[in-house]
């Protein structure tokens, strides 16, 4: 081409440059709406997944008729309404191989592709679980030897996600290989099927996570319905979040609210911390036996903004006194969520400096579990924290 150009002169070769570059923005624009262009669907998982996960509440008592029945009830809960869209089903729905190497579920789940449509024609979307390992981490068959045949499968059926559990590979092999054959897998496929990662942040999966196609990836390992455990995980998270970002999602693990083991506070500081965090907010409890405390904490609408505001950043602490922190997450509309967050004994005075969160002297404050504007404060803000709680604060400049 260089030495044509030189021939034609400036003229010409600017001609050529010029439809040139026409042809080639033709192109993309083609291969961009074929789909061709798809590496990782660059529309999937922009905001962190919300929806329902079958483990913490309902573990290996899965089935057909229980994930018909969530489904239900997300819709009629209002959790939809307010961005609650996956089903999840986890460990404990396979059965055998048919003679041709194919995954058939078990008795519990008698059709898969019947139970997707239910889930999608109620607008939701459905996802599934396996392993790169021989055997779940319940012992179920994994997909080892057949990550080609169980992608079709799963996309054959209309799976919307995929739960991919490290459990039986470990030691193994080569974790990142693995990942990667399914994350390829799921592409080969051609249906848009949401990639997560459950290998409890071995090898620092949210290095290489999302390269090898991941949308999200557990940090740590499992979460219970305990504070201590969900708070270790939850603060845990402090300096991971370069890592996520639209598409790619660190994972502190699914919600416990509403299984009983903690107090209303306690779920408070779970959600508001989850949400500040950037997290998946997948829930984990009985959605068609929920109680209206439950509903309240799983469903403010301004509480879920801030996990997922558009800009998606993760947010981390800011102050540490003791067992008083202070975490901030930044906002696309320049405002700031702020959690005061009390991790010790009775209750204490929590503040935020508005400087420690880039808004200057002035600036005006909202309660978003209260739903209440507290007005305009100067230079910072204190609240009464009660123990194992949260104040969640949204914070904008003052004028
Ligand atoms: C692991 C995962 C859990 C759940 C179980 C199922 O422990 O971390 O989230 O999927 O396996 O067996």
């Amino acid at each position: 081409m260089s030495s044509k150009l030189l021939v034609f002169g400036r003229g010409m070769s600017m001609k050529i440059a010029y439809y040139g570059s026409c042809i080639l923005l033709s192109v993309l624009i083609l291969l961009s709406c074929s789909g061709i262009a798809r590496a990782q669907d660059s529309t999937l998982a922009r905001t962190p997944p919300m929806g329902w996960n079958s483990w913490n509440h309902f573990a290996c008592e899965v089935s057909d008729a229980v994930v018909r029945a969530q489904a239900d009830a997300v819709v009629t809960s209002g959790m939809k309404s307010v961005g609650y869209v996956y089903i999840l089903i986890d460990d404990c729905w396979q059965g055998t191989r048919d003679a041709a190497g194919y995954i058939r579920p078990n008795a519990k789940f008698p059709d898969m592709k019947a139970l997707a449509d239910y889930v999608h024609s109620k607008g939701l979307k459905i996802g599934i679980y396996s392993s790169p390992g021989p055997k779940s981490c319940g012992g179920y068959t994994g997909s080892y030897g057949h990550e080609e045949q169980d992608a079709q499968t799963y996309a054959a059926w209309g799976m919307d996600y995929l739960k991919y559990d490290l459990c039986s590979y470990d030691g193994m092999g080569d974790q990142v290989a693995a990942y990667k054959k399914m994350g390829d897998a799921l592409k080969k496929t051609g249906r848009t099927i949401v990639y997560a990662l459950c290998q409890y942040g071995m090898q620092k999966g949210w290095q290489w996570a999302a390269s090898v196609g991941g949308n999200l990836w557990r940090t740590d390992d499992d979460i219970r319905d305990d504070y201590y455990v969900m708070s270790e995980l939850g603060f845990g998270q402090n300096g991971l979040e370069q890592f996520a970002g639209p598409g790619h999602w660190n994972d502190p693990d699914m919600l416990e609210i509403g299984n009983g083991g903690m107090t209303a506070d306690e779920y408070r500081t779970h959600m508001s911390l989850w949400c500040i965090l950037a997290a998946p907010l997948i829930t984990g409890n009985n959605l068609a036996a929920m109680d209206a405390g439950t509903r309240a904490l799983l469903t403010n609408p301004e509480v879920i903004a801030i996990d997922q505001d558009p800009l998606g950043i993760q947010g981390h602490r800011i102050k540490q006194e003791g067992p008083l922190e202070v975490w901030m997450k930044p906002l696309k509309d320049g405002s700031t969520a702020v959690g005061l967050f009390n991790r010790g004994w009775g209750a204490m005075p929590v503040t935020v400096d508005f400087r420690d969160v880039g808004l200057g002297n002035s600036a005006v404050v909202r309660d978003l579990w209260a739903k209440k504007d507290l007005g305009p404060f100067q230079e910072k803000y204190t609240a009464t924290v009660p123990q194992h709680g949260v104040v969640m604060l949204q914070i904008k400049r003052g004028t």
